[in-house]
């Protein structure tokens, strides 16, 4: 048998999911990927490359399943006037939102909009995290969607993670399909779509279905296509009201549902029928001052996997922070920290539709974070306190 390439000995683990033990073990690695976990007892066998974790935490990267970090322009406006009584759907309305970011991003070039998201994901990687889904959605038309997801493209070349890239024209209506929301779907869907999936620029599709955006009759269409593509598929729905997106999308094959605010505790045995991952992001909520909660409890009980995401955007949760979103998820939404745990590893990445990653197991990816911390839960419900003192991506040591 070939020798591991790497070994991380006398690790603790953190093992999503599982009840929590702090008994040390060797991990051992080959070609990036975990291939034997053994309790620290066991002598430990001959390695490339060997990492003597001291009993420090080991635990599997963060994933951030939901971020829209590409645009331009900044909406402390908008904040300012939510402060002063004014709605999200108000602003919307009116023309700000996510169409004043679509002007501002529609002026932005390609080297504009990558220097700007640079810094924004150098903030998740900080952390730990080391898979990031990207958005389209603030060009809203074909140059400027394809500019967004081509820079997502770079961003992986460009730094130590892996993207996944979601289109996202059907974000919002822009101004020249104002009352023509139907033809505005369907040369997203028809004719940009299938252009961009051939560059190999789209992972996966999403769409705003909300009354200030499109109906999930419209996402139908959208599905479809995706679907005929071979495209995963994630829907933001029932964030300020209840539309039926969520049923809607789940049996449509979606990989995730988005938000969730007002999904009704009965859609939830529907979600779990249909295996899709609800994603959580109460960044938002938080910073729309929302008071409705997501049915955390019909989720858990129905076995609807839980994942948190940062949702990192300029309007509605303009944080380049998961860690912020994990602390927020326990204290808001009333999730534990072993789910919120679970809800950034293991089950943000099947949101992703990854099922190699997330878990310290053989056959998993060795996408790895060395802690120096008390108890994993310092992860969740503090900040600053732990330590990250090591990330392997794939196997691969990242200097810091
Ligand atoms: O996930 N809800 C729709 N989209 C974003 C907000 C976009 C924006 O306000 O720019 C969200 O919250
Ligand atoms: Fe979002």
């Amino acid at each position: 048998m070939t020798q591991p390439d790497l070994v991380f000995t006398h690790a603790r683990l953190l093992q999503p999911g599982q009840a929590m033990d702090a008994t040390p073990h060797h991990v051992y690695c080959r070609g990036g990927v975990i291939e034997r976990v053994e309790p620290a007892h066991r002598p430990v066998r001959a390695a490339d490359r060997q990492v003597d974790c001291r009993g420090r935490w080991l635990t599997p990267a963060f994933t951030d399943c939901h971020t829209h970090l590409i645009f331009a322009g900044c909406r402390v406006a908008e904040a300012r006037a939510r402060l002063a009584g004014a709605s999200y759907a108000e602003i919307a309305r009116q023309g700000g939102g996510i169409r004043a970011t679509m002007a501002a991003t529609r002026a932005a070039s390609e080297e504009q909009l990558l220097q700007q998201a640079l810094p924004r994901l150098d903030a998740l990687l900080a952390e730990g995290v080391l898979c990031v889904e990207i958005k389209s959605g603030y060009g809203l038309d074909f140059a400027s969607e394809r500019r967004m997801l081509r820079v997502a493209r770079q961003l992986a070349q460009l730094r130590p993670v892996h993207i996944q890239t979601t289109y996202l024209a059907a974000h919002a209506l822009p101004p020249e399909f104002e009352g023509q929301a139907d033809a505005y779907l369907a040369a997203l869907t028809d004719e940009w779509l299938p252009q961009l999936a051939e560059e190999g620029l789209v992972d996966a599709v999403d769409i705003f279905c909300e009354s200030i955006a499109f109906s999930p009759q419209q996402g139908e269409r959208l599905w479809q296509k995706a679907r005929a593509l071979g495209l995963g598929i994630h829907a933001h729905v029932e964030q300020l009201s209840w539309q039926g997106g969520a049923v809607a999308a789940a049996r449509a094959g979606a990989w995730s549902v988005d938000h969730l605010e007002y999904l009704r505790p009965q859609d939830c045995a529907v979600l779990a029928g249909q295996g899709a991952t609800a994603v959580l992001l109460p960044a938002a909520w938080y910073h729309l001052h929302e008071q409705q909660l997501p049915p955390v409890a019909a989720l858990r009980d129905t076995g609807v996997p839980m994942a948190v995401a940062s949702d990192f955007n300029p309007g509605s949760a303009p944080f380049a922070s998961l860690r912020w979103s994990m602390n927020l998820a326990c204290h808001t939404f009333g999730l534990s920290p072993d789910e919120v745990l679970a809800g950034v590893t293991v089950h943000a990445a099947a949101a992703l539709g990854l099922h190699d990653r997330g878990r310290i197991l053989p056959g998993q990816r060795a996408d790895l974070l060395l802690w120096e911390m008390d108890h994993p839960h310092q992860l969740v419900l503090e900040l600053g306190t732990a330590q990250l003192t090591g990330r392997w991506l794939a196997g691969q040591a990242i200097t810091p």
